[in-house]
């Protein structure tokens, strides 16, 4: 199965140690513009291009981290229609209601075997993109403002069973593995990237005996020079980087992995092949992992299998 309606990533939700270093980060250095605080405390954000109310939470914890991830999907029908396969294959889904997050409908929420909660939602209010719909121009003022990424891409979370989360995906959501990474007694993956469209990926996992852990939230720059304009903004803010700008084997795309003030890593990237599901899944070896996951070091740092929140 592919492409069963699940549109793309929606929104991530994740933990801050403090909230207002999180607004300061989220907002003025990444660059996000932020719509809107709700009363439980949670404030949103979206990148400049992107349509919908919001596709950034944050909430200020006593740990870093993430709570849950979501995916749009492509109508009600379509949730109501995913709902109800999730629950035949046996995870229980909980529904909560539209406007428990602001400006977004109706969400289903279910806990994945590497112990991470996804959403999938229909409707979320569209307030534009700064242009109109008509005749608009190429971009606009925000897109210059902080590191100003287009929009929230893709997750890397780490956790156990990594297998019954792929089985999951392809079989209820329709997604397609596009690569993973196998390690040595050739059978078990240590990492997978699946990809619900036309993207090299739109979640991705390595295993892990934790669970729940976040590896990454990443978010898209249109050019390589971008990333480096992006790496400059992080020595001018001072925002520690993990690695980079490189470029990744696994999907191609040129990086840069770095931490919010609370020690979230985040990835500004650029690029990456587009697949399709028909596509053969690509395989690495742990003799080429370090070339596949940093394709300039080729070799891991310390931090990418050991630093998560
Ligand atoms: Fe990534």
């Amino acid at each position: 199965m592919a492409m069963n309606g699940v549109l793309r990533p929606g929104h991530a939700a994740l933990r801050v140690l403090d909230l207002d270093e999180g607004i300061e980060f989220y907002g003025k250095v990444l660059g996000l513009q932020e719509t809107g605080r709700d009363k439980q405390g949670r404030v949103y954000f979206k990148a400049w291009d992107e349509r919908d109310h919001n596709s950034v939470v944050i909430r200020q914890a006593d740990r870093a981290g993430i709570d849950f991830f979501a995916f749009k999907v492509d109508s009600v029908a379509t949730l109501n229609r995913l709902d109800s396969d999730l629950r035949a294959y046996g995870v229980p889904t909980e529904r909560i209601p539209a406007g428990e997050m602001l400006e977004t409908g109706e969400r289903v929420r279910f806990e994945i075997p590497s112990g991470h909660l996804i959403e999938l939602y229909a409707e979320k209010s569209d307030v534009g993109n700064g242009q109109s719909y008509l005749n608009p121009e190429a971009w606009v003022p925000a897109a210059e403002k902080g590191i100003a990424p287009v929009r929230m891409d893709h997750c890397l979370l780490y956790g156990p069973d990594i297998e019954k989360v792929q089985k999951l995906f392809h079989e209820v959501l329709g997604f397609y593995t596009v690569e993973h990474i196998v390690l040595d007694d050739g059978v078990t993956d240590l990492a997978i990237w699946l990809s619900t469209s036309i993207k090299a990926h739109d979640i991705a996992l390595v295993r892990h005996p934790e669970p729940g852990k976040l590896h990454h939230v990443a978010y898209l720059l249109d050019s390589w020079e971008k990333v480096l304009r992006a790496a400059d903004l992080m020595s001018i803010n001072r925002v520690p980087i993990d690695i980079g700008p490189t470029r990744h084997g696994v999907t191609r795309g040129t990086t840069i992995y770095a931490f919010d003030r609370s020690g979230n890593r985040f990835e500004t990237f650029c690029g990456g092949y587009q697949s399709y599901p028909d596509f053969q899944p690509i395989k690495w070896t742990m003799s080429d992992v370090g070339r596949g996951i940093f394709y300039h070091d080729r070799k891991l740092n310390d931090a990418f299998l050991t630093v998560l929140t």
